[in-house]
């Protein structure tokens, strides 16, 4: 499957991600990355969670100062560009409405083609990206970001099947619910991620859920926490480092729970290779479990740089290049699609 990515003609590709709380637009020539420029929106941490209209409203602020800082980075000008990729879908109305009107704009004042992306797509075709040691054949693939936690049979990059999928909280909500019980600044994910080194993961046994087949459940999870410091919180708070235990208990929790499944799956459909993107695959405890997880099996281990895992760019670029291959070219009049479903032979 190396050839797909080795046969991605050399267009010169903008994408522009909006979905959220991260302006990011980069460059990709064919699937070798050129440049990347991201603004990312503080003002959600006094909130501890994105507000939706705040977001829009930065998304619209910052779009054409990361514009230009990208093409100033990669040294290029409107007019080298052969076509426009754009998240549609799915996230936040409001931001993916700035995204989607600004680069149908862009593509429309300059002639070019537009590609839609779908977002959680775009974070399993990040692999595809020369320097993120792209796939040489079908892999299981755990998508885990602030809003999904997805397994993905990845048979080509225009083949993607949901192989399971979480029945109630993400991933990365997981981390960021209990880092705000914990007092940690929104997002509280990579806060948990530096704490948990200092901490003890065996000093708290929070209760992962019991469930059969590929789906996840978190919400159990962030109830045992409550439960278990109401019980001996009083307690354990006066104990110095109590919080860097929390984080390693948690962490080591949520880890087993994502490569347990991995693993599972990966067997289940006779897969040997596994990969992990998304915002929660930048977690220090994840990437060396599923490295692990890929040397006790003789797997081949797919773990993106970390500027590929969290919202970026690039991805969108790159899944706009498959989309161009496929000729699955946009219309000027598609709006923003915030609720989209990952079906298997969409682009
Ligand atoms: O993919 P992403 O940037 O945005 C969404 O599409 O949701 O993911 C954001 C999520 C947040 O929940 C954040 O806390 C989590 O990724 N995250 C992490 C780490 N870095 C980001 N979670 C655990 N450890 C990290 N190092
Ligand atoms: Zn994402």
């Amino acid at each position: 499957m190396d050839e797909e990515g080795d046969k991605v003609p050399q267009r010169i590709m903008l994408g522009i991600e909006s979905s959220c709380d991260d302006t990011s637009i980069a460059v990709l020539r064919g699937s070798q990355f050129v440049a990347q420029f991201t603004a990312a929106q503080h003002i959600h941490a006094k909130y501890g969670g994105v507000v939706p209209e705040f977001a829009s409203r930065a998304h619209q602020r910052h779009i054409l100062p990361v514009l230009h800082g990208v093409l100033e980075q990669a040294g290029l000008t409107l007019d080298d560009l052969d076509g426009v990729a754009y998240t549609r879908g799915p996230g936040l109305h409001g931001s993916l409405l700035v995204g989607s009107a600004f680069a149908r704009s862009l593509a429309w004042s300059r002639s070019l083609p537009l590609w839609p992306v779908h977002h959680m797509r775009a974070h399993v075709l990040a692999h595809w990206i020369s320097d993120a040691n792209p796939p040489s054949g079908p892999m299981m693939a755990l998508t885990v970001s602030g809003g999904h936690t997805q397994l993905v049979d990845v048979r080509s990059p225009w083949d993607l099947v949901v192989v399971g999928t979480t029945l109630d909280d993400a991933a990365g909500e997981a981390f960021d619910k209990v880092a705000k019980m914990i007092g940690l600044p929104y997002p509280g994910g990579p806060h948990v991620d530096r704490l948990a080194k200092e901490g003890n993961p065996e000093a708290f046994a929070f209760a992962a859920p019991r469930m059969d087949g590929l789906d996840f459940s978190f919400s159990g999870l962030k109830t045992s926490v409550l439960r278990t410091l109401e019980r001996d919180g009083r307690e354990a708070m006066e104990r110095e480092g109590w919080q860097a235990d929390v984080c390693a208990s948690l962490q080591q929790t949520i880890v087993e729970m994502l490569v347990s499944r991995l693993e599972q799956a990966a067997d289940q459909y006779g897969r040997t290779a596994i990969a992990i993107q998304g915002g929660v695959s930048a977690n220090s405890g994840l990437r060396n479990a599923v490295q692990e997880l890929g040397e006790r099996r003789g797997w081949s281990v797919h773990i993106p740089p970390f500027k590929y895992c969290t919202d970026n760019g690039a991805m969108i670029a790159m899944a706009g290049q498959f989309a161009a291959m496929k000729g699955a070219e946009g219309a000027l009049s598609d709006g923003p699609r915030p609720r989209w479903p990952m079906v298997s032979d969409q682009t």
